[in-house]
C-alpha cells in the first residue's frame, strides 16, 4: 500500500467510556471479520481481561476501508490499555502511529485517565479526533462535554463526532474523519530497515510474535534481522497482520503494522522499543529508544501449601514468559517458608497476575504486603535499593532514606472534595494544585507511593462512592523520616508482616494493625500478645485471650449434623492458615491487617 492511503491511529480513552466497544464496531462495519465470527470486544483476547473488562494487552487491527471518495485505505489500529498501571505501554504503542481518537463517554466528561492518555497522545504529536460516545443515553450532553474538552484539555472538539458504539450512529463518519483528519504515514522504501519493536508476547506454537511498525525500508519473510539494542541475530520464518487473527503477507513496507516471528524463545529477548533493521546494509542508528518498563512495586508471593512451591514456580515461570515487565526472584521467608518476591507495574498489575496464579494454575497464595523500592544511603556513602522491608540494614549504618513519589491527578465531583482532600492528606500528600472543570474539581497531589500501593484506589472508591477517577505518574525519590516496623506474635516477629512506615505515623499504624490482627486471629488455648515494634521497642500491644471452651460447646441441643459442620468449617479453615511457632495465622491476615479505615 502506498503511504497516502494508511492511517495510523490508535483509540484514548477513559475505562468505561467505551473504546473497545467503538473497535468493535469499527471492525465490524468494515467488514473486517465475517460477522458470524464476531465476538463482542474482540480486542481483548484474555479470559480476566474479558470479565473485569480491562484492556491490558495492546493490541492491533488492520482495517480495510473504501472512503466516500471511493479510494481504498488501510487503517490500522493500536489498542491501547486504559488504566495507570499500563502507562507506559500506552506510551509505547503511541509512538507508533500518527494520529489518535479521543473518545469521552458524552454521559460522563473528560475523566483523570482521559487525560492522562491524551497528553501522552500530544506527547507523541498525534493529531487527535474527539468523539463523543454513548450518544443513545438519554444522559448524554455532548454540548456540555466537547467544552469541557475545549476548556480542560485544551483542543478544539467543535467538529466533535458524535457516535453511539452501541447502536452504530455515527461510525461512519468516525471512519471518513480517520482517513480525512488524521496524516499518513512518512517513510522512505529505499532506505535501510528500521522497524520499531512495538510488543511482543509469547503464543504457545508460534513462539515469541514480535509486533512491529515499519518506519523505512522493507521487511520479507526469509531474510535475517538485528536488534539494534541486543545485537542478536534472527531469521524471520514469518510475517504477517492482524485483521484481528493473524493472516500472512509477502512484505511490510513503510508506515505498515504488523508482526513476525523468528523462532524467538522468550519475550525478554525482545527489548520493547529496539530497532529492528536487516543484518546486512542494515541502519547506523537507531530510532529513538523509548523508557523500558519496570517494576515499581514488589511483594511476596507464597503458596498457602508449602508442597505447591514448584507448582508456583512453574506458573511464575509460565507466566513471566509472556510478561517482560513482571519480575521475579526466590525469596525464603521464616514466616512463610518458600516463595517469590515479584515485582509489579503497579497494584492492578500485581491483582492480575495473582488471579491468574490462583485461577489458571490452582494455587491458593499468601500475599506479603506491597512495598516500593527504598533508597538506603549508608553512613559509608553507598546506596542500596530495598525491594524488601525484611532486607533492611542494620538501622545505625544507614544515614537516611528516600521513598519514590508520586504526582497524582485526581477527578471528583465538587461534593466528595473535602474528603478527597482529607484521604491525601492523611497519606502525607502535598497538594499542588486545585482547578474546577464544570461541577468536577481537579486536584493534583504528591504523594508519596508507599501510601497509594496499598489501599488507596480502594478508600479513594469508597469516599467518592465511585465518582472520582485517578491517575499519577512517578516523579522521584525524597528523604523522609522512615522505619521499619515488625510485628511480633506470641513474641516472634512475623517477617512477612514487615512494614516501611513514616515515623510519626508508626504508632497509629502499629495500633491499627494489632487490633486487626486481635481479631483476624482465631483464639488460641493459650494467651497471645500481638505487638508491633521499631528496632527493639515495642510501640503498640493487643492480647488476644485464651480460648476457654471448646467451639461445639456452642451447639446446645446437640444437633449432630451442626456440630459436624462447624468441625468440618474448622478444618477447611486450618488450610488455610500458617503456623507460626505455636500460633496459627490466617492467610487473609497478611492482607487485611495492613488495610486502614
Ligand atoms: P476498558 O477496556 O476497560 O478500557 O473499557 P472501554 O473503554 O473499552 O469500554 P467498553 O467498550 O468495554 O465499554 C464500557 C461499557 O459501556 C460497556 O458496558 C459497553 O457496553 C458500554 N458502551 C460502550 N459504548 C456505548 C454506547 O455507545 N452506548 C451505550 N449505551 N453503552 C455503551
Amino acid at each position: 500500500t502506498d503511504l497516502a492511503h494508511i492511517r495510523n491511529f490508535s483509540i484514548v480513552a477513559h475505562i468505561d467510556h467505551g473504546k473497545s466497544t467503538l473497535a468493535d464496531r469499527l471492525i465490524q462495519t468494515t467488514d473486517t471479520v465475517a460477522a458470524r465470527d464476531m465476538k463482542e470486544q474482540l480486542l481483548d483476547a484474555m479470559d480476566i481481561e474479558r470479565e473485569r473488562g480491562i484492556t491490558i494487552k495492546a493490541n492491533t487491527v488492520r482495517i480495510d476501508y473504501t472512503a466516500e471518495n471511493g479510494e481504498q485505505y488501510v487503517l490500522n489500529l493500536i489498542d491501547t490499555p486504559g488504566h495507570v498501571d499500563f502507562a507506559y505501554e500506552v506510551s509505547r504503542s503511541m509512538r507508533a502511529v500518527e494520529g489518535s481518537l479521543l473518545v469521552v463517554d458524552s454521559t460522563q466528561g473528560v475523566e483523570a485517565q482521559t487525560l492522562a492518555n491524551v497528553y501522552q497522545a500530544i506527547d507523541a504529536d498525534h493529531d487527535i479526533v474527539p468523539v463523543l460516545n454513548k450518544i443513545d443515553l438519554p444522559a448524554s450532553d455532548c454540548e456540555r462535554v466537547a467544552e469541557q474538552i475545549e476548556d480542560v484539555i485544551g483542543i478544539d472538539a467543535s467538529g466533535a463526532i458524535r457516535v453511539s458504539a452501541k447502536t452504530g450512529e455515527g461510525i461512519r463518519e468516525t471512519l471518513e474523519a480517520i482517513v480525512k483528519h488524521l496524516p499518513a504515514p512518512k517513510g522512505t522504501r529505499d532506505a535501510p530497515l528500521k522497524a520499531m519493536l512495538v510488543d511482543s508476547w509469547y503464543d504457545a506454537y508460534l513462539g515469541v510474535i514480535v509486533l512491529v511498525r515499519i518506519m523505512d525500508g522493507v521487511l520479507k519473510k526469509g531474510e535475517r534481522i538485528k536488534m539494534m539494542q541486543t545485537g542478536s541475530v534472527h531469521h524471520v520464518d514469518r510475517i504477517g497482520v492482524f485483521r484481528p487473527a493473524m493472516q500472512a503477507v509477502d512484505e511490510l513496507g513503510p508506515g505498515e503494522i504488523g508482526f513476525l516471528t523468528a523462532s524467538i524463545k522468550q519475550v525478554r529477548d525482545t527489548k520493547v522499543g529496539d530497532t529492528i533493521t536487516h543484518e546486512k546494509k542494515g541502519a547506523e542508528t537507531p530510532l529513538p529508544g523509548f523508557k523500558p518498563s519496570v517494576p515499581v512495586v514488589f511483594c511476596g508471593l507464597f503458596p498457602v501449601d508449602s508442597a505447591e512451591f514448584e507448582d508456583l514456580r512453574d506458573a511464575i515461570e509460565k507466566l513471566a514468559l509472556n510478561d517482560a515487565s513482571f519480575s521475579y526472584e526466590m525469596e525464603t521467608s521464616a514466616a512463610l517458608g518458600f516463595g517469590f518476591r515479584c515485582g509489579f507495574l503497579g497494584l492492578l498489575h500485581l491483582e492480575v497476575i495473582r488471579d491468574r496464579i490462583e485461577r489458571e494454575y490452582d494455587i491458593d497464595l499468601i500475599t506479603t504486603a506491597p512495598s516500593v523500592i527504598y533508597h538506603i544511603y549508608g553512613r559509608d556513602g553507598e546506596m542500596v535499593e530495598l525491594h524488601n522491608p525484611a532486607d533492611m540494614p542494620d538501622p545505625s549504618k544507614i544515614d537516611h532514606i528516600e521513598e519514590p513519589r508520586i504526582k497524582a491527578t485526581i477527578l471528583v465531583p465538587d461534593e466528595f472534595l473535602g474528603d478527597v482532600l482529607k484521604l491525601c492528606q492523611d497519606r502525607r500528600g502535598i497538594q499542588l494544585d486545585l482547578t474546577y472543570a464544570g461541577a468536577r474539581a481537579m486536584v493534583v497531589y504528591d504523594l508519596p507511593l508507599n501510601e497509594v500501593v496499598f489501599d488507596f484506589y480502594d478508600r479513594l472508591k469508597s469516599v467518592t462512592k465511585g465518582y472520582a477517577s485517578f491517575d499519577y505518574q512517578l516523579t522521584g525519590y525524597r528523604e523522609d523520616n522512615l522505619v521499619k516496623m515488625q510485628v511480633l506474635v506470641n513474641d516472634e516477629p512475623v517477617d512477612a508482616l514487615s512494614t516501611m512506615v513514616h515515623r510519626d505515623r508508626a504508632e497509629m499504624r502499629g495500633r491499627a494493625m494489632c487490633e486487626k490482627l486481635k481479631d483476624l486471629i482465631p483464639r488460641h488455648m493459650f494467651k497471645i500478645p500481638i505487638q508491633a515494634a521499631i528496632g527493639g521497642k515495642v510501640i503498640a500491644r493487643e492480647t488476644l485471650s485464651a480460648l476457654r471452651k471448646d467451639v461445639t460447646a456452642k451447639c446446645y441441643g446437640g444437633d449432630a449434623t451442626r456440630k459436624r459442620k462447624l468441625l468440618d468449617k474448622q478444618k477447611a479453615g486450618k488450610k488455610k492458615m500458617r503456623q507460626f511457632g505455636k500460633v496459627d495465622i490466617p492467610q487473609e491476615a497478611f492482607i487485611s491487617a495492613l488495610k486502614m479505615d
